[in-house]
């Protein structure tokens, strides 16, 4: 069962706002993470799933690495911005096909076949059922096949705090007016005075926060704030998962803040 639907963050809503300042460097930052992240892993002519692909961003990243790919996100308005970004760069481009769909469907996770590289990056924890949905996210992966998601941290109380001021935030337009009253200035002015402190041009972590991963920090601040089903877990707990399920670690990327996204690749095993 998913969380009511009332309480569901619009993520399609943010991720079309982003497009209208979606440019060349961004594209060019999400090619380079994904590539980097990848490792010495090709992408060119390999099955590439993109699990809940938000804005489409990654799934252009995927696609312009040379992977044929396929999309899905549950969110009509993100399924919407996924093809619009399809429309801008691969119009007509049968290598790649985007579709509205969720990742705790197992029959249709199970109908889309087998993939070199599953990709989930910041979805799984916002399905409302977080274990359901890191098992079926692994299910498309082929042999010898790649499984790269990305999971908020999991810091206890801090955690079980945000929580509540997510699920308000999510619960209606006075939750979310009031949830952005406190919290905007809060990052605004923690961000300047931070800068202020190191010397630092206040501007430069607005301009330069492209370089991860492509992203805007505005729309990962309101992403953040609203994100809700919200369900981080222990890196712990994540790699023991994947590793009883037949899968090694081969890459993990701790979260620079405390409540960001573990990213994590994993390989699933051969058999001999
Ligand atoms: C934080 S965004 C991440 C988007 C993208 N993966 C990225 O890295 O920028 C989370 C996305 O997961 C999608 N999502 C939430 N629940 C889902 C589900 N059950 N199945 C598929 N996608 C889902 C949301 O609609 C949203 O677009």
């Amino acid at each position: 069962m998913t969380e009511p639907e009332k309480e569901r963050f619009p993520f399609g809503e943010n991720w079309l706002n982003f497009l209208n300042i979606l440019s060349e460097a961004h594209i060019a930052e999400a090619e380079k993470s994904l590539h980097t992240f990848l490792g010495d892993f090709d992408l060119k002519g390999k099955r590439f799933l993109d699990i809940g692909s938000g804005s489409g961003l990654h799934s252009l990243a995927a696609r312009k690495l040379g992977a044929d790919v396929l999309s899905f996100d549950y969110d009509l308005q993100s399924v919407a911005c996924t093809k619009e970004v399809k429309n801008r760069y691969f119009p007509n481009d049968p290598t790649w096909e985007v579709q509205q769909g969720s990742i705790l469907e197992r029959d249709y996770i199970e109908s889309l076949g087998k993939f070199d590289v599953a990709y989930a990056w910041g979805v799984l924890h916002h399905t409302g059922v977080l274990w359901q949905a890191l098992y079926n996210a692994q299910l498309p992966v082929k042999e010898d096949g790649l499984l790269f998601v990305a999971i908020y941290n999991d810091q206890g109380i801090i955690s079980s705090t945000w929580k509540i001021i997510k699920r308000f935030y999510s619960s209606g337009w006075l939750g979310r007016s009031i949830m952005s009253l406190i919290f905007y200035p809060i990052f605004f002015f923690s961000g300047l005075l931070l800068d202020l402190i190191r010397l630092r041009n206040p501007a430069t972590r607005y301009y330069e926060h492209k370089k991860y991963r492509g992203m805007s920090l505005l729309h990962d601040w309101r992403d953040w704030l609203g994100g809700y089903p919200y369900e981080p877990a222990k890196p712990e707990a994540i790699i023991s998962f994947y590793q009883n399920l037949g899968f090694e670690l081969i890459h993990l990327l701790p979260p620079d803040i405390g409540f960001g996204n573990n990213q994590f690749l994993f390989r699933r095993i051969k058999h001999k």
